[in-house]
C-alpha cells in the first residue's frame, strides 16, 4: 500500500479500477518479456484482442523467443499471420528479430530510443514493451490512451497533430506512475478499451468520472475533435436534362473509368455554351430555350462537384443521338431498371414533380 499511496490520485484511481475491471487473464500478461510484449503490440496494432488471441498463441508455439522468429523462413512467418492482415507488420517483425537476434544477442534494447530505431516499433510501441515487459517505466500513448487524456483534461485540437501529440505526451508522462507502471499501462488501454469508448463511453463506471473535464463540461462526444477535413477542390458540370413530352429524358452511359464508371447520368458539359451547342446540333428545331435549375452539390473523396441542372423541352423526341450502348431515353416512370448515379436519381425526382 505504501507504493500505492505514493502515486498521484488521477494514477490511484485508474490502478483501483484495474484490481477489479481490468484485464488479468491475456495471454501476453503471462510470463511478460519483451519478445512476448512486443510481438503482442504489434500484431494488436490494427486487430482487436479477440482476435489476437489464437493468433498470439499459435506464434509463441512455433516461435518461443526472438531466435526462433529470426531463423524462420519468412513465408512460414506470413502463413502463421494470415488472417490478421496488414503483412507489412509481418515482414518488420521478422526483419526485426533477425536484427535483435544477430546484433543483440537476443536482447531487445532497454530505452524508447533505442526501441524506436527498430523496424515497426514507434514511441508508444516502445513504451508498452518497457513498462510491460521489462520492468522499466516509459509512457504509452495509443490510440485508447489519447481518447481517454483528451476527454479527460478537454484538449482541444486533432490529437494526431504534432503540436496536440506533444502535449499529450507531456500529459502522459506526467501520469504514468513511478509505481506499478506495467498495470497502470495495461490499466489505461483496458480504461479506453473497455469504458472510455469512441461511441458512448460509460463515464458513470469510469474511476475518472470526478476529475473530467469533458464530462463536466458535458461535451465528451466532442472529445478527441476529429480529423480537420481536407480542402478539397469544387469541379463544375453541367448536366443536361433533355426531356420529352412524352415523358421521357435522355441519359448517356458514362465511360467505365472516372465518377459513376459505366452508371448512366445525364449528358455532361463543361458550360452552358456547350450545352446550347449539344441542343442545336443534336435535337431536331423547336426546342425551348434551355433553363438552369439551382446548383446541386455533390462530394466525393477528393473533390466537390457543383452540378448546375439544365432542363430543355424537347419538341420531338430525336433519334440522331441514338448509339444504344450510349444513349437511352429513358422513361421517366423509371419503368426500365438501370443503374443510376445518385444526384441523377435525386434530379429525376424532380424532374418527376415538375
Ligand atoms: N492493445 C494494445 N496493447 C494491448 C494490451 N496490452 N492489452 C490489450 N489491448 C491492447
Ligand atoms: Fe472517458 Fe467518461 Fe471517464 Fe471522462 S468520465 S475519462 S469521458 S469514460
Amino acid at each position: 500500500m505504501q507504493a500505492i499511496d505514493s502515486n498521484s490520485p488521477f494514477a490511484n484511481a485508474v490502478l483501483q479500477w484495474f484490481a477489479h475491471s481490468g484485464r488479468h487473464h491475456l495471454p501476453w500478461q503471462e510470463n511478460p518479456t519483451p519478445y512476448r510484449v512486443w510481438v503482442s503490440e504489434i500484431m494488436l496494432q490494427q486487430t482487436q484482442v479477440s482476435t489476437v488471441i489464437p493468433y498470439f498463441l499459435n506464434f509463441m508455439r512455433h516461435y518461443p523467443d526472438v531466435h526462433r522468429l529470426a531463423a524462420a523462413p519468412l513465408d512460414e512467418v506470413l502463413h502463421l499471420w494470415t488472417g490478421l492482415g496488414y503483412y507489412a507488420r509481418a515482414r518488420n517483425l521478422q526483419r526485426c528479430a533477425g536484427l535483435v537476434s544477430t546484433t543483440m544477442t537476443g536482447a531487445f534494447p532497454r530505452s524508447v530510443d533505442a526501441l524506436c530505431e527498430l523496424p515497426g516499433i514507434g514511441r508508444s510501441t516502445a513504451g508498452a514493451i518497457l513498462s510491460l515487459g521489462a520492468g522499466i517505466r516509459a509512457p504509452i500513448l495509443d490510440g485508447n490512451v489519447k481518447r481517454v487524456l483528451c476527454r479527460y483534461h478537454a484538449i482541444p485540437g486533432w490529437p494526431d497533430l504534432p503540436s496536440v501529440q506533444k502535449q499529450l505526451w507531456v500529459i502522459a508522462e506526467d501520469a504514468t506512475p513511478t509505481h506499478e507502471f506495467a498495470a497502470y499501462t495495461q490499466a489505461m488501454m483496458d480504461l479506453g478499451a473497455t469504458v472510455c469508448t469512441r461511441s458512448k463511453p460509460t463515464c458513470l463506471l469510469c474511476p475518472l468520472q470526478d476529475g473530467c473535464k469533458a464530462r463536466k463540461a458535458d461535451a465528451v462526444s466532442e472529445y478527441p475533435h476529429r480529423k480537420p477535413a481536407k480542402a478539397i477542390p469544387t469541379r463544375h458540370a453541367h448536366l443536361l436534362m433533355c426531356r420529352t413530352a412524352s415523358g421521357k429524358v435522355l441519359l448517356e452511359r458514362r465511360p467505365e473509368s472516372g465518377i459513376w464508371g459505366g452508371l448512366w447520368s445525364f449528358p455532361e458539359f463543361t458550360d452552358m455554351m456547350q450545352v446550347e451547342e449539344f441542343c442545336h446540333s443534336r435535337l431536331s428545331a423547336g426546342h425551348q430555350a434551355p433553363a438552369c435549375w439551382p446548383a446541386v452539390k455533390h462530394t466525393f473523396s477528393h473533390f466537390h462537384l457543383q452540378i448546375t441542372p439544365v432542363c430543355v423541352d424537347a419538341a420531338t423526341q430525336p433519334d440522331a443521338v441514338m448509339e444504344p450502348q450510349r444513349w437511352l431515353w429513358y422513361p421517366l416512370d423509371e419503368s426500365v431498371a438501370v443503374g443510376l448515379a445518385a444526384p441523377v436519381k435525386e434530379l429525376l425526382r424532380r424532374l418527376r414533380q415538375n
